[in-house]
């Protein structure tokens, strides 16, 4: 297949191409480079399987752009809560009005399958039960909300010569050279292994489903090569049962792999997610997927890379490796202008 993946300069499209190539796809990428500066480390999988990347904004793909791939992964968008909270009116421009036109232009172009990498964050605030994809979203916000919108709208585009999946990922974990210390796993063990400090933002209680880069990267994987009537048209959240956890669960098994660290919670803040969620459909009826990793075995991975690249606290706090940090660097700077488009 060929493959058009956007946001292959983010944090799970830098190690999902080359999972892509390795399986015999033709992958080539589109982003517009925000994090450029951040790259924690190299090895061959990740410099022999770089794809041919087009620089460009989302907003401004044409149709001519589609032309010629069989699938479209759409990664590319102003990607968490908190950044999407920064600049809403932005955050609906790029990820809202940018997405659906991507994939009204691919439609366009005759490409027959577009993956959208939707989130767990369209539930929100949830009671503690397990959320499965039927059930009624409630996006906090921007970010949630646009995803909620990009569903509704690029659902309706589906046909039997347009095949249209949504995968609600959990909040993601691992290592990837394009790194990431904004997301709950990475950011306590980055902290204990700099800091020796588990320092929660929350009081620990919230529920928040976790999942590694890699069984994303196999979502992804298996929706563009299941037959299109199992994933035409389907919302699969990814991630599995096993993998739900309360915060300070996540904080304790980093504390466990991460030996002589100090534990603390915190008073909590604007973010009030809490969602516990079902992945019966995924392991179901998403041929071929299943999730390989566990939050214990992303801590250790996240640690062995740790000591190889002697990993510090400046590298830790580098703006580039935290999304907010470095849009607002990039605005500061004048590097972007107001609408987030390079000067
Ligand atoms: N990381 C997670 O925990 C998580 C969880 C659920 C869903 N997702 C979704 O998966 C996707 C990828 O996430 P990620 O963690 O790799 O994000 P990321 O922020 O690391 O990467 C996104 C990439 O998209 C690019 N981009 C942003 N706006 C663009 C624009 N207007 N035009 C062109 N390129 C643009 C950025 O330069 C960046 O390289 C996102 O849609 C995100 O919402 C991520």
């Amino acid at each position: 297949m060929k493959i058009l993946i956007t946001g292959t300069e983010g944090y799970i499209g830098a190690r999902m191409a080359p999972l892509l190539m390795a399986r015999g796809h033709t992958v080539e990428g589109l982003d517009t480079g925000f994090y450029r500066d951040g790259w924690l480390y190299s090895d061959i999988h990740q410099l022999g399987m770089v794809p041919r990347t087009i620089i460009k904004d989302l907003r401004h793909v044409t149709t001519a752009d589609l032309e010629g791939y069989d699938a479209v992964v759409h990664l590319a968008e102003l990607s968490n809560d908190p950044l999407g909270e920064n600049r809403p009116e932005i955050t609906f421009q790029i990820n809202h009005r940018g997405s659906v036109d991507l994939a009204t232009k691919a439609k366009a172009a005759g490409v027959k399958r577009f993956v959208y990498a939707s989130s767990c964050s369209v539930y929100g605030v949830g009671s503690g039960d397990f959320l499965d994809e039927t059930g009624a979203v409630n996006p906090q916000t921007a970010y949630a909300k646009c995803k909620v919108m990009v569903e509704r709208d690029v659902s309706a585009m589906a046909d039997a010569g347009f095949s249209v999946t949504f995968l609600r990922n959990a909040t993601a974990y691992g290592a990837s050279p394009r790194m990431r210390f904004d997301i709950v796993l990475n950011d306590l063990s980055a902290l204990a292994w700099t800091t020796k400090r588990i320092a929660m933002t929350s009081d620990g209680s919230p529920w928040r489903p976790i999942v590694h880069i890699e069984d994303i990267a196999t979502a992804v994987r298996c929706a563009l090569e299941a037959p299109t009537s199992a994933v035409n048209g389907e919302i699969f959240n990814v991630g599995s049962n096993s993998e739900n956890y309360r915060v300070r669960e996540i904080a304790q098994i980093v504390a466990d792999v991460f030996p002589g660290c100090e534990l603390s919670t915190g008073k909590g803040g604007a973010d009030n997610r809490s969602y516990r969620v079902s992945f019966d459909k995924i392991s179901s009826k998403l041929p071929g997927f299943k999730c390989s990793w566990t939050a214990r075995q992303g801590a250790e991975e996240l640690r062995a890379r740790f000591e190889q690249i002697e990993f510090d606290k400046t590298t830790y706090e580098f703006r580039a490796f935290t999304r907010l940090k470095q849009i607002r660097y990039l605005s500061r700077s004048g590097q972007i202008d107001q609408d987030f488009f390079w000067r």
